[in-house]
């Protein structure tokens, strides 16, 4: 189900208003700083599951990278990249089979991607192998302990307690979840041990890990979540290729 990406064909442009272009807080102030620190000093970047091709769009324009290729599977993501130029070179794929050849990048980044990819193991390796020894994959994620499917805050008024409840962890679950009214689309949850052996058995060794509190515009856009903020939305790992 994760692989027919009809509901990306069909929910692109909700993806393009809501998180794109400015449209969002935590890429603004997060996700995007964070991407151009890690990135600086790639020459040739691959973008997997680049969508509308921001960050591909921002590494040229922001941190100096000479080229960029960004790949997806879903046309209506690759035309609006297309249109929006700036640089990026994209090219139709999947990350499972990525169409190049061996050692060809020396920074691959997948943002927000992996959780809707059935064959993650394989598309781990992919990226492995299109990296030059020594170059870096910058791996963003939906923190997947604290954002298990179920997971929030809980507001018990008969007990007065607050807490944040996680869900099934260690559970490999493929769901349609309703992100906003009317858009639905295949999240997969696994236990972050799946993703970190997937990059070791690669060769793909982990040299930083950020969990980082979500940034003060996103709790100021939404207050109730400013009891749960030391609650990490975001996990981002970022390996090199040994
Ligand atoms: C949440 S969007 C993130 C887009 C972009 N990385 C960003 O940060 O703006 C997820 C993207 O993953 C793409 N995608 C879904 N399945 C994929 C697959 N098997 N291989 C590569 N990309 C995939 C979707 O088409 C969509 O553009």
């Amino acid at each position: 189900m994760a692989d027919d990406i009809s509901a990306w064909e069909q929910h692109a442009g909700w993806w393009q208003d809501d998180f794109t272009d400015g449209a969002d807080i935590e890429y603004v102030e997060q996700i995007i700083p964070m991407f151009l620190e890690h990135v600086s000093g790639v020459r040739r970047l691959l973008d997997v599951g680049t969508g509308e091709g921001q960050l591909a769009r921002e590494a040229m324009s922001a941190a100096g990278v000479a080229e960029a290729v960004g790949l997806d599977p879903t046309v209506a993501q690759l035309r609006a990249a297309v249109e929006r130029g700036g640089g990026p070179g994209y090219v139709r794929g999947f990350a499972d089979h990525l169409p190049f050849g061996d050692a060809t990048f020396d920074g691959v980044v997948a943002c927000l991607v992996f959780e809707h990819i059935e064959a993650y193991r394989q598309a781990v390796a992919e990226v492995a192998r299109v990296l030059e020894p020594g170059g870096r994959f910058l791996f963003f994620m939906n923190h997947p302990l604290l954002q298990a499917p179920g997971s929030g805050w809980i507001d018990d008024h008969i007990l007065e307690e607050q807490y944040w409840r996680v869900g099934p962890y260690l559970v490999e679950d493929l769901s349609m979840e309703e992100v906003a009214a009317g858009v639905l689309l295949p999240f997969i949850h696994r236990p972050l041990s799946l993703y970190v052996n997937a990059c070791i058995d690669a060769g793909l060794q982990i040299v930083r890990m950020e969990e980082p509190a979500p940034p003060e515009g996103f709790i100021a856009q939404a207050p109730e979540y400013r009891e749960a903020a030391s609650i990490p939305r975001l996990l981002f790992l970022h390996t090199v290729k040994r």
